[in-house]
């Protein structure tokens, strides 16, 4: 990230004190995520293994092991819990749990289960993500969501994690980002780059996305009453020229809103939000020369978390809302600190405002792979990427010490 300084100026509503951070309603999750193929490694069965092996792969470096999170979870576990989280979010690998066309694996069945009662033991109430970007290759290589099959595919892939939620999952989200999903094929082909903006979702994908959330659901009610279900969708806080503001629906209908529609009868709706995305009097997303830029190429722009989320809470009134992600990719703690604390104070407003929210899950525990790079670093923890060592930073303690019974005053269980 270049010249962002700690106590940030533009883009943000003032830095807010660290006393700003513990108002947060009794009960409220305090939660750190992280995701299945950034950080558990050796996804051989996946399609973004594929892509990382070919021979003019376009991801600039490989994923390979990861972090190691696979066998190294009950550290990963110790640092939440030790820290004072009180909710911990990871992934499920479809491609480890069906590796091959109709052939799934008990031994992955087996070790997601032991995650969950892992979690619960020390105290920490599981989230699992059942779709967060990979597919197994075999769903991949056949047309992958524009299958004819895809709802029914994901929903034996659903049926088979019934020992998983057995195990005590507390909340599930079905798919991770599923306008992020749709746009990934233009992503993937270099016609958009995230930095300039939500790309627009491919509208066939986005409507299997729908279908895929809307079955899944149905079917997770069905076989595991009492789990709550919903999905997190990545939202901006969009920002108009003045007297523009007519192409902010515009903007976003096709990108969140269409998205958050289709939660209205879930559970919850997840919101990941990282930036503001501030666009010019055609509707075209403008990077502000003046902000400072993260280790994303993002703008820095901590408030943008209370704009998103208050937008959301208009969109659907009757949905409660939870932060699945929030972070920045930063290679100075101090400034992760600095933004979470405002970042935090933009999400109270918006709560004082009227938002029905009810938890905050920060991106990420750890250093990851972020899609392509390893550079961008979200994490609470620093991974050595040789000797796979766990090395918390500032933040970790200070993040997971806003959470109840930490000493913290950021509500109760
Ligand atoms: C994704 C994560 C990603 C993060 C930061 C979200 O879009 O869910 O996988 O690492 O943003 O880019």
């Amino acid at each position: 990230m270049t010249d962002v300084p700690t106590t940030p100026r533009a883009a943000s509503s003032g830095a807010a004190s660290p006393r700003e951070v513990d108002s947060f309603p009794s009960g409220f999750l305090w939660g750190v995520s992280i995701g299945a193929h950034q950080s558990e490694g050796g996804n051989i069965a996946s399609d973004w293994w594929a892509l990382e092996n070919l021979p003019a792969s376009p991801l600039a470096e490989r994923c390979g092991d990861a972090v190691d999170s696979y066998h190294r979870w009950p550290e990963d576990l110790d640092l939440a819990a030790g820290a004072g989280f009180t909710d911990y979010r990871f992934g499920i690998e479809w491609s480890r749990v069906e590796p091959a066309d109709r052939v799934f694996s008990r031994a992955a069945i087996d070790h997601y289960a032991r995650i969950v009662r892992g979690a619960v033991e020390r105290g920490l109430r599981p989230m699992v993500t059942l779709h967060h970007f990979t597919l197994p290759q075999w769903f991949s290589a056949a047309g992958g969501w524009n299958r004819a099959d895809a709802v029914e595919r994901f929903l034996l892939y659903v049926n088979a994690l019934a020992p998983v939620m057995a195990a005590g999952v507390v909340r599930v989200m079905t798919i991770n980002e599923p306008n992020i999903v749709a746009a990934l094929p233009r992503l993937a082909g270099g016609e958009a780059n995230i930095a300039h903006g939500v790309p627009l979702p491919d509208p066939e994908i986005t409507d299997a996305m729908i279908a895929v959330h809307h079955a899944a659901t149905a079917r997770l009610r069905e076989n595991h009453p009492g789990i709550p279900v919903g999905w997190g969708v990545s939202v901006q806080d969009y920002q108009a020229e003045p007297g523009a503001e007519d192409v902010l629906a515009l903007h976003a209908e096709p990108r969140d809103t269409v998205f958050l529609r289709a939660a209205a009868g879930d559970d919850y709706i997840g919101v990941q939000t990282y930036f503001r995305t501030h666009l010019d009097a055609d509707g075209k997303p403008m990077l502000d020369p003046d902000v400072p830029k993260t280790l994303t190429g993002w703008e820095y722009c901590p408030a943008a978390l209370g704009g998103a989320v208050a937008r959301v809470a208009r969109t659907l009134p009757h949905v409660p809302v939870i932060v699945t992600e929030n972070g920045v990719a930063v290679a100075d703690d101090t400034q992760r600190i600095a933004f979470t604390t405002e970042a935090l104070a933009s999400l109270r407003a918006a709560m004082d405002a009227g938002a029905d929210v009810r938890g905050y899950f920060h991106w990420s525990l750890l250093d990851n792979w972020e899609w392509g790079h390893w550079g961008p670093t979200f994490g609470l923890v620093a991974v050595d990427r040789a000797t796979f060592t766990r090395t918390p930073k500032p933040s970790l303690a200070w993040l997971g010490g806003q959470a109840p019974g930490t000493g913290g005053e950021g509500g109760s269980h």
